[in-house]
């Protein structure tokens, strides 16, 4: 498999392929409100409906150290520019919004 090419910004997302990797994300990012609790309590984001570009450039963010968090700089750095693209196509098609929580 060759994945390094001069073409890597525009690698296609696919949702459905997305869907078969985020196993390693729904940990954290699945569950309302939850809280990571090491290295200090951090707030996990919402996922679902945000812009798949803007997840695909936080991904990079996070590979690059330009984002610091440590848990998700190891995570990205494990992701190639397929994954992220499938991933931010997955998660663009889901919905920000949880009626179980009140308070947002
Ligand atoms: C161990 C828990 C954990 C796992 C597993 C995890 N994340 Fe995260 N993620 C976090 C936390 C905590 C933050 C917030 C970090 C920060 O403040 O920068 C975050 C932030 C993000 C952001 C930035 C969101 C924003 O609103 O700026 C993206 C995108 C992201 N994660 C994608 C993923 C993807 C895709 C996966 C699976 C490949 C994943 N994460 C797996 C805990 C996790």
């Amino acid at each position: 498999m060759f994945s390094i090419t001069a073409h890597a910004q525009e690698v296609k997302g696919s949702a459905k392929a997305g869907e078969a990797k985020v196993w390693i994300c729904v940990g954290c990012h699945a569950i309302n409100d939850y809280r990571a609790d090491w290295p200090q309590v951090y707030r996990v984001p919402k996922l679902g409906g945000q812009n798949a570009d803007y997840i695909v450039a936080s991904l990079k963010a996070y590979k690059s150290g330009e984002r610091k968090h440590p848990t998700m700089r190891a995570i990205a750095g494990s992701l190639n520019d397929q994954d992220m693209a499938d991933l931010a196509a997955y998660y663009s098609t889901q919905t920000p919004t949880s009626p179980r929580n009140p308070l947002k």
